[in-house]
């Protein structure tokens, strides 16, 4: 369980979290909407760590976030896998190599790393572009390579800022089903987007924030929601 006490997060004088508070169970699917600028990028940064917050407590599964050294964050990460809107791939490294990597860094095995990158790719449809380098690959490809290097290390939560930014509306949907399928398998899946036609697609929870804050938290009806 994922648990959001009075946090805030400033830049300067900014406050960008404003006393946050929120909760995500365990398997949930939740879908974060609200303006440019309201924190939902800051959001997903604090909760892996990756921002200082000034106040308040991020915790998950009990294990307070914003009280672990860097020792500890590094292992807190391997159970998380995070999908950045603008990939973050290396471009000296193809398809295989890339989800190798990330594999390599946690440690793992050569036997387990040749047995899990192939399964991954085979998920997300790349098993046929094991050796393209990241500038041969569509939007989408990239977009689907980030997805595996994120699930590669079977994580327990997955982050999805923006995923779906750049990609036109079939592959976008493509990818939200791929995080869909993943979350029956009962990965919590916590996702930005600025898509109104991907939320009414994922039916399922939705948080609104703005300014730094939750203005509304409800589980998506059917209807078409509004989006500022
Ligand atoms: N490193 C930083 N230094 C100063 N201000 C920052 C920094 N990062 C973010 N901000 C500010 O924090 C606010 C929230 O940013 P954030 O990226 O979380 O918004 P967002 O909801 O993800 O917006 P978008 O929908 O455009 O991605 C913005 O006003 C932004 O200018
Ligand atoms: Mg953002």
């Amino acid at each position: 369980m994922i648990v959001f006490e009075n946090v805030t997060k400033r830049y300067g004088r900014t406050a960008v979290l404003d006393r946050l508070n929120l909760s995500v169970l365990r398997g949930e699917f939740v879908s974060v909407i609200g303006p440019s600028g309201a924190g939902k990028s800051t959001l997903i940064y604090c909760l892996m760590g990756a921002e200082k917050i000034q106040h308040g407590r991020i915790s998950v599964d009990g294990y307070v976030v914003n009280e672990m050294d860097e020792r500890a964050l590094q292992y807190f990460r391997r159970r998380i896998g995070v999908v950045f809107q603008d990939y973050k791939l290396l471009p000296q490294k193809n398809v295989y190599e890339n989800v190798a990597f990330a594999l390599e860094v946690c440690g793992y095995e050569t036997a387990d790393i040749k047995k899990r990158v192939p399964e991954v790719l085979e998920t997300v449809g790349l098993h046929e572009k094991f050796r393209q380098f990241p500038h041969q690959l569509s939007g989408g490809e990239k977009q689907r390579l980030a997805t595996a290097r994120a699930l590669v290390h079977n994580p327990s939560l997955l982050l999805a800022d923006e995923p779906t930014g750049n990609l036109d509306p079939a592959t976008a949907k493509g990818i939200i089903d791929l995080f869909l399928k993943i979350n029956k398998d009962g990965i919590t899946v916590i996702l930005t987007t600025h898509n109104p036609l991907l939320v009414d697609h994922i039916r399922k929870r939705v948080i609104t924030m703005d300014k730094g804050k939750v203005v509304s938290d409800r589980q998506h009806s059917g209807y078409h929601l509004e989006i500022k």
